[in-house]
């Protein structure tokens, strides 16, 4: 419990973290002074009695130096102590804020869509299986607990597909979780998506409209109710970064055909591991090559290649280059930053879809729900962290976190 009184005394700390201890007595407090008198909490009346001591403990980040986002990151259970920290895990907290208010003053209804799921084909990524530990420990029988093979959720898309039969817009935020074996700077094991969905579409544009809107107003909202703290990110962390965030915020998102952009890649003069080929995935390096050449302004690139998206991807029917209305908004310094479609509505298609893929029985639900009463709708899921990465600057996606999850490591 933190709370001031005028009769509390009061220390000069510099700007820094400190902890305070109870001499003989149990309760660490700890906090960060802002290089003004800190005034003693209630909490820590005590401290004052005769025979107690107040003692700024040491920690392994030094007051006056400055150390690297990359050196505190190894100390999980004390970093929030450090300004820089304390400052990103305001900016989150305001940025969570902005989102629930943005789609609450738009009309969206938030919708839990569940952390557990038996949904484990929808291909967004490797999957997380759960079972009970001592079932795991014991190597029993193969049954299940949920009576069938069930998972972490990848992307509550599907469940907010459900939802779009009973309200025109809906979104989540929430845990995400994917198995990826990669120890990438924009790749988390766990990390927070933010899904929206949203009923009678009309084309791709309406779905962007949100996705820039979004970006636009949650990026306004932090800048007015955090300046310092992203401040101390710009000047510290990366140098020129306001500029770059400003650009974002004033020019209209570009944007570019998969076909277009196959082109750009292939004429472009620099040299990729990857060869950008029709028909393949765009690499993390096309993607950072592409918002270049859009002078760093974030850009959408839409309809993909039918072969590389999923089922659900709403069929464009064109041909030769057969393409589904898909979406990816790629952003400077961080590439990906959102994924999404119009959803496939026309039950024939659908179903053919999910018969190529040998998805038919799993999928029985997903059908029904055009079946018994459909509208063209579409959505999108965009990638919280790798959000704060785009418009702070930070280079890896362990730092805008407070606990990272990734592979090889769990910390506390
Ligand atoms: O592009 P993704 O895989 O899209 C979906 O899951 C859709 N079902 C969402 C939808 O339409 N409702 O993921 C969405 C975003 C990515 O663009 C990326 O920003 C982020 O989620 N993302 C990750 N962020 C951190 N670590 C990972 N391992 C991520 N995988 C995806
Ligand atoms: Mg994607």
């Amino acid at each position: 419990m933190w709370r001031s009184s005028g009769r509390l005394p009061a220390l000069l700390l510099p700007r820094c973290c400190f902890a305070l201890r109870r001499k003989g007595g149990d309760g660490l407090f700890t906090g960060r002074s802002n290089g003004s008198r800190l005034k003693v909490a209630e909490a820590l009346l005590d401290t004052t009695a005769k025979g107690q001591e107040i003692r700024v403990q040491n920690l392994p980040f030094k007051i006056k130096e400055r150390h690297s986002l990359e050196y505190v990151r190894q100390f999980p259970h004390l970093r929030c102590k450090t300004n820089i920290f304390s400052s990103l895990l305001r900016i989150r907290s305001e940025a969570s804020t902005a989102i629930h208010s943005f789609f609450k003053s738009n009309g969206f209804v938030h919708i839990h869509t569940p952390i557990i799921t038996s949904n484990d084909c929808e291909g967004a990524g490797e999957l997380f299986q759960i079972e009970p530990a001592s079932k795991i420990a014991e190597k029993r029988d193969n049954t299940h607990f949920f009576d069938v093979p069930s998972f972490l959720t990848v992307s509550g898309q599907l469940h907010l597909e459900v939802m779009t039969g009973a309200f025109t817009q809906v979104y989540a935020f929430g845990p995400t979780f994917r198995a990826e074996n990669s120890q990438t700077r924009r790749h988390l094991a766990e990390f927070y998506m933010v899904e929206a969905e949203l009923a009678f579409t009309e084309s791709l544009k309406d779905i962007m409209e949100v996705m820039e809107t979004l970006f636009k107003i949650t990026t306004s909202h932090i800048l007015s109710n955090c300046p310092d703290d992203v401040e101390l990110f710009h000047n510290t962390v990366a140098p020129g970064q306001k500029e770059r965030m400003e650009q974002m915020l004033k020019n209209s998102f570009q944007v570019l055909s998969y076909t277009e952009a196959i082109d750009i890649l292939q004429q472009s003069t620099e040299t990729f591991k990857f060869e950008p080929k029709w028909g393949c995935d765009l690499q993390t390096e096309h993607e950072n090559c592409l918002v270049r050449h859009c002078g760093n302004i974030p850009v959408f690139v839409v309809n993909y290649p039918y072969d590389i998206k999923p089922f659900y991807a709403r069929d464009n029917q064109d041909h030769p280059q057969h393409t589904v209305a898909a979406v990816d908004l790629l952003v400077p310094g961080v590439g990906e930053l959102c994924g999404g479609s119009l959803r496939e509505e026309r039950l024939d298609l659908l179903k053919s879809r999910l018969e190529e893929h040998g998805l038919k029985d799993t999928y029985h639900w997903y059908e029904e729900l055009r079946q018994f009463g459909s509208v063209p709708h579409g959505g999108f899921g965009l990638g919280f962290e790798r959000y704060l990465q785009c418009i702070l600057g930070v280079e890896n996606i362990k730092d805008v976190i407070p606990f990272p999850r990734f592979s090889h490591s769990c910390l506390l």
